[in-house]
């Protein structure tokens, strides 16, 4: 029996206490039985089920012996990172889905747990419940990953979603995500693209064993995407997605997030309301795919009492993620190819056209997109698309696209596909 004390008994902390309490005898038959022992926190829980084991005061559980593992659900880089460390250094191992903390932090704490044979571990903090950085770590460990791709935030996947579905505007489909409990009341993080990019950040730090710097990472929310734009994206027969990716050519990590034209053909296309999911390529496996719930409580959780097993079975080890704190030197996300879907002035099209070289035009006369697109009816004005049209360039580089539309007036947005 391995006695754990839960740090922050918000969401995900009740989540990880429910977790074990549900499914313990499960957890104990697969050879590491969990007790919860203290829950700290701030507040009380009266009438709570688990209201006896809250304190709060963190020296009970540090003076207690017992505890070699603690589940760090409180969120921040402030008292969470001061607790985390304060227990790596006494040999005991945290479990964390904090991924601010993870980003900033993780190669740290990483290794003042390897120097105190214990572990740190952060399974919840990218993709909530899918095992992603578990497969990074074992699955995959004899691949040579050669890019990851993929949804890694549920809140702005849910805001596209039901912009795609319902035809509500941007500011609609927010209000919607925070009222159902999926957006933050301050959604900065999550729509301008700093929850993605952290995540994208640490995955990469994985890959390269080295530390990739969010702040190295351009990134491009989602509170400029209109329904506009997702009209032209279902004209050529797909949607638009906030996307996170990193390549490693050269070894270098080249990462961004930006929305992006997610094609038919593109099995992220189908990944709807808060689900994840990230498409990783590498040397021997080719492209694999994982997917589930990126965000919520129990999904959140059971991440987190995965690490906690692992951490419990694991005492007097270092459970090693091959994350150093050197600095990884990052290429160019510049350099990175592709096509981009530019809305434009008609009067510029010939310019645009000689710019760049049109690889498709998408044209809608009166009517027509309503007739490809139902749902605007009604949302968008008749004559909303007289005035523009978009084209699809050839593949060319992020550096190369800015080149040719550097001056270009008539450019209303363009969006990487
Ligand atoms: N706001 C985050 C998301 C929570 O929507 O993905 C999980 O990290």
């Amino acid at each position: 029996m391995a006695a754990i004390a839960v740090l922050g008994y918000g969401t995900v902390g009740s989540g990880v206490v429910e977790v074990i309490g549900e499914n313990s005898e499960l957890i104990a038959g697969r050879g590491c039985s969990l007790e919860v022992k203290y829950i700290l926190d701030l507040r009380d829980f009266p009438g709570d089920k688990y209201e006896s084991l809250v304190t709060h005061d963190a020296e009970v559980i540090f003076a207690d012996p017992e505890i070699k593992v603690i589940c760090e659900t409180m969120g921040g880089t402030g008292a969470a990172y001061a607790f985390t460390k304060r227990a790596l250094e006494a040999g005991i191992s945290v479990c964390t889905s904090n991924k601010e903390l993870v980003e900033k932090h993780g190669a740290e704490l990483s290794a003042i747990a390897a120097g105190h044979s214990c572990s740190y571990l952060f399974e919840a903090s990218v993709g909530g419940g899918i095992p992603l950085i578990r497969t990074i770590r074992t699955g995959l460990v004899a691949e040579n990953i050669k890019s990851i791709y993929g949804i890694l935030n549920g809140t702005t996947n849910y805001i596209l979603y039901r912009m795609e579905e319902q035809g509500l505007d941007f500011a609609a489909a927010l209000k919607e995500a925070q009222e159902m409990g999926y957006a933050e009341k301050d959604p900065t993080a999550d729509i301008e693209g700093h929850d993605p990019c952290r995540k994208i950040a640490i995955l990469a730090s994985l890959v390269c064993g080295k530390k990739v710097d969010y702040s190295d990472i351009p990134m491009e929310g989602l509170s400029d995407v209109s329904l506009m734009d997702l009209a032209y994206a279902r004209s050529l027969g797909g949607t638009i997605k906030l996307i996170a990716m990193c390549d490693f050519e050269g070894g270098k990590p080249r990462a961004i997030v930006s929305p992006r034209v997610i094609l038919a053909d593109n099995p992220l296309k189908s990944v709807n309301d808060v689900f994840n999911a990230a498409l990783i390529d590498s040397d021997m496996l080719g492209l694999s795919m994982y997917y589930g719930k990126g965000a919520g409580k129990l999904a959140t959780a059971s991440a987190v009492v995965a690490d906690a097993v692992e951490c419990a079975s694991t005492i007097g080890k270092t459970v090693k993620c091959g994350w150093t704190e050197e600095k990884a030197e990052p290429g160019d996300p510049g350099e990175l190819k592709g096509q981009f879907l530019v809305r434009i002035k008609r009067s510029a099209l010939k310019e645009a056209e000689s710019r760049f070289g049109a690889a498709g035009k998408i044209c809608f006369e009166k009517g027509e997109a309503f007739e490809k697109y139902p749902v605007l009816k009604g949302v968008l004005a008749e004559d909303a698309f007289d005035d523009e049209m978009a084209l699809v360039t050839p593949e060319m580089s992020g550096n190369e696209f800015t080149d040719k539309a550097a001056g270009l007036e008539g450019i209303i947005k363009s969006i990487r596909l």
